[in-house]
Order: C-alpha cells, then sequence, then structure tokens
C-alpha cells in the first residue's frame, strides 16, 4: 500500500513539540489574563462572507488564500484565515457590545488556514494566537496592546526582536494617499506584476508590500504616507511613539509597513526576528489598529475601533528552536515502576495509579523485563526515581526506591510512600 502523506502545508506537533505549543499558549493565556482578557473560542468555519467583510475583498487573504468551499446546503463557507473576523462577528451575534464596562477584551488561540505556498515559517494550516480590544478609541489601548505582544516574546526569552511600527492614519488620510499612490503608479502599472495590478485597483496601499524586486523597487520612490496624514493622525503617532518610549519598548518606524489585511487605519506594527542561523521565518506577530468591522456585520458604528494581533505559533517555535529556549521544558518522568516479574505488573498498575493521584508523572512496564532493560528505559525516559518490587516485597507491604541521579536506594513501607516522594520529589519541584 503506497502511504498517505500529509496534506501539503500541513504538519503533525508530536510529543516534546507539542508539549513547547501547549506552554506557548498557556503561558500566552496566563500573561493575557494579567492584561484583562478574557478568553474567546471561535468556529473554524465561518460564513464565507464573514471574512470578505471584515479582512476586505482589497486583500490577498481574501482574494487568493482563502480554503471555500460549498457544504451540502450549497452554503458557501470558509476554515478561517485569521482570527479577527470570527471575534468581531461573535461580538455582533451575542450583542457583547451591550456593556458599560468597554472595552471588550478577548484573547484566542487556533488553527488558520491560508492557500499560500509553503515555505520557511509559511503553512496552510498553521496556529494563531491573538487578541482583540474593541469599542474605544485610545492611544493608551494601542500602546498597551502592542506592550502585551512584546512583553510576552520577551518573556519567552526573545532578546533579539525587532517590533517595528507605521501609520496609516484616519480614513481621511488614507484617501488622499491612496489618490496620490494611483497617481504615481497608473504610468508604471504596465510593466509590473499581476498583482500590483489588482492591487492599484482595490487597495493600492499594498503595492508598497510588493516582493517582486522591481516593484518593490520602484515602490520605494513613491509618495510617502507621512505627508498625507491629517493633523489628528501625526498627533496620534507621535503620541503612540512617545508612551512606546515611556514603557522602555524600543521600536523602529517603518513607511512601508502596510500590513496584509484592509482593516487597518492609524498604527500598525509587526514583530520580526531573525534566527542564529540567518534564518528569516517572516513576521512573528501582526496588528494594529481597526475600524468599521464591528457595523460591516450589522454591530454598532459607533465606536467601532479596535486594536489587536496575531502571532503565529509555529514561526515562534521555530525560533524558540533556534535560540534554545525550549531546552528547559521538557520536565521529564517522576518515577518509572520496575516490577520484577510478570506477576508483580498488577501491583505495579495499582501502586502507579494510587501515586499519580498524589500528581506524580509515573510509567511502568506492561510486560516482564530484566532489570537491565528497565533501568536502560528509565534512562531514556529521564526518570528522576525508580520504585523496584517483586511479589515478595509487595507482600511485606515494602519497595526498593532509587533516586536515579545520586544512585542511592532505600526500602521504604508503602504506607510511608507518599510522604517519602513529598519530601524527595516534591521538594525538588518546589511544592
Ligand atoms: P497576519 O499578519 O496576517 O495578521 O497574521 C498574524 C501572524 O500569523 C503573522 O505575523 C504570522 O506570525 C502568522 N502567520 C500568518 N500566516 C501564516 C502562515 N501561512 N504560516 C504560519 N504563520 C502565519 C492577522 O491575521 C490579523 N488578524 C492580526 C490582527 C489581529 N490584527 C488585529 N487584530
Amino acid at each position: 500500500m503506497p502511504t498517505i502523506n500529509p496534506v501539503k502545508g500541513t504538519h503533525d506537533i508530536i510529543g516534546e513539540e507539542a508539549d513547547v505549543y501547549a506552554y506557548i499558549e498557556e503561558t500566552f493565556a496566563e500573561m493575557a489574563k494579567t492584561f484583562g482578557y478574557a478568553h474567546i473560542v471561535t468556529p473554524v468555519i465561518e460564513h464565507t462572507e464573514v471574512f470578505d467583510r471584515a479582512a476586505g475583498e482589497g486583500s490577498d487573504v481574501v482574494r487568493k488564500e482563502m480554503y471555500t468551499f460549498l457544504d451540502k446546503g450549497d452554503r458557501s463557507l470558509t476554515l478561517r484565515p485569521e482570527g479577527t473576523a470570527g471575534v468581531m462577528r461573535s461580538i455582533v451575534t451575542n450583542k457583547l457590545y451591550a456593556t458599560p464596562d468597554m472595552p471588550l477584551k478577548y484573547f484566542y488561540s487556533g488553527t488558520a488556514y491560508r492557500y499560500e505556498r509553503p515555505q520557511l515559517g509559511r503553512y496552510r494550516e498553521f496556529r494563531q494566537m491573538g487578541v482583540e480590544c474593541v469599542g474605544e478609541d485610545n492611544v493608551y489601548l494601542d500602546v498597551e496592546t502592542i506592550a502585551l505582544a512584546y512583553r510576552f516574546l520577551s518573556y519567552l526569552g526573545f532578546n533579539d526582536m525587532k517590533l517595528v511600527i507605521n501609520t496609516l492614519g484616519d480614513k481621511e488620510s488614507r484617501l488622499r494617499y491612496r489618490a496620490a499612490l494611483v497617481d504615481f503608479f497608473k504610468d508604471k502599472i504596465d510593466a509590473m506584476c499581476e498583482d500590483c495590478k489588482q492591487r492599484l485597483i482595490l487597495n493600492p496601499l499594498r503595492i508598497l508590500d510588493c516582493k517582486v524586486p522591481e516593484d518593490h523597487e520602484l515602490a520605494k520612490s513613491a509618495p510617502k504616507m507621512k505627508d498625507f496624514l491629517s493633523e489628528r493622525s501625526k498627533e496620534r503617532y507621535e503620541a503612540t511613539k512617545e508612551l512606546l518610549k515611556q514603557l522602555q519598548i524600543p521600536f523602529e518606524e517603518d513607511d512601508t509597513l502596510v500590513r496584509g489585511l484592509d482593516y487597518y487605519g492609524e498604527v500598525v506594527f509587526e514583530v520580526h526576528c531573525i534566527s542564529p542561523e540567518g534564518r528569516d521565518y517572516g513576521a512573528i506577530c501582526g496588528g494594529g489598529h481597526y475600524e468599521g468591522i464591528l457595523s460591516s456585520f450589522g454591530g454598532p458604528s459607533d465606536n467601532d475601533v479596535g486594536v489587536g494581533f496575531g502571532m503565529g505559533i509555529e514561526r515562534i517555535y521555530s525560533l524558540m528552536k533556534e535560540f534554545g529556549l525550549t531546552t528547559d521544558l521538557s520536565e521529564g518522568l517522576d518515577i518509572f515502576m520496575m516490577p520484577l516479574g510478570e506477576e508483580a505488573i498488577p501491583a505495579a498498575l495499582t501502586l502507579a495509579d494510587a501515586i499519580r493521584e498524589l500528581g506524580y508523572s509515573v510509567e511502568l512496564p506492561y510486560k516482564s523485563c530484566k532489570l537491565g532493560a528497565l533501568f536502560k528505559k528509565a534512562e531514556r525516559k529521564k526518570a528522576k526515581f525508580a520504585i523496584i518490587f517483586g511479589l515478595d516485597e509487595i507482600k511485606a507491604q515494602t519497595v526498593q526506591v532509587k533516586d536515579l541521579a545520586k544512585q542511592q536506594q532505600e526500602e521504604v513501607s508503602i504506607t510511608e510512600l507518599p510522604r517519602y516522594l513529598d519530601a524527595h520529589i516534591g521538594a525538588e519541584k518546589g511544592e
């Protein structure tokens, strides 16, 4: 039989790698809660228009990358390509905005799907964590959101990351800038890539982000956003930078940073980090301030603003691995049971069950093995202690407990075992 490979752009996450993913998600959840965020879980499948309306039909994600299909009832459904749109839809569906306690703050984590060309750090199924802070238009919230992303990545151990920021200004600023870009590119567009031709019609700002070298070169001499900003947006951007300095969060400015989704206005940001081997997995975090999504779903149009970000867990993991930031996460096993002979295995099963109730991790062999083989297994499992016994010991209600690091062995009565384990393993674990 030929083997079946995973779907292109998807991957299996196994064992220690899965543990690190869980650690990343748990740490993020804990930190998001300290910033006042509540957990939200939205469906992976949504009606296609959720993304058309929120992310914008001009974005590459919506135009080219969505996994869209008709279900058996001929409804057009889409696997979410990102987290923001679903959260906004949920806020409207559940009328979460009907509260005096604005802003609404939600964090999430889950898989997302984009039909992209798989390459380093770019998957078709990936895991994205993020936050959305909705319903209050406030530079402090913009900065606090950036601070959460920065503090979280610092906590994971990233020292060499680069936070890049830009402003896309308010609606009037963007309209003026858009017109200037159309004017600048209109006699150059014939020589540019097919994507840029589309972008000129749908969202000319996206041309600035084109990766085709000739187009990228041309874009460098295009008009700059900062020359089209309204006074209000200019002041807001200056205030953002001042507050970031006040929080001692280092940043760089890049006026070509436009982001890939259409809902942004005012501040946008990304975090990049190059691996020690010089590998660029792409942005590990991207986000910004946005407007008009709730009303596009039939929600209220007053205070229809928000700020948030998304982070790619695969990219974070790959970089943590390369920077050696994952090494301390695998704790190893507390106890490996060593029943001597087939007839001692049922007692090992019972004892393991009782010890697990105390909160320790325990494994046992399920068939009879020689003592030498058991010690080798315990070593591979990075076990701290071995509990060794045969039927005779069980009858006498005692076991031998061996500290595998110190190579010291003691006889312990079964009734004393909980106290013994708490004193020896519990103390080491800080319990
Ligand atoms: P995004 O920049 O499209 O923004 O994605 C956020 C992050 O998801 C990226 O920085 C990257 O780490 C990860 N990511 C994106 N595509 C892939 C992929 N194909 N493979 C692996 N990782 C990927 C958003 O999605 C916005 N919803 C962020 C946001 C939230 N803005 C405001 N609120």
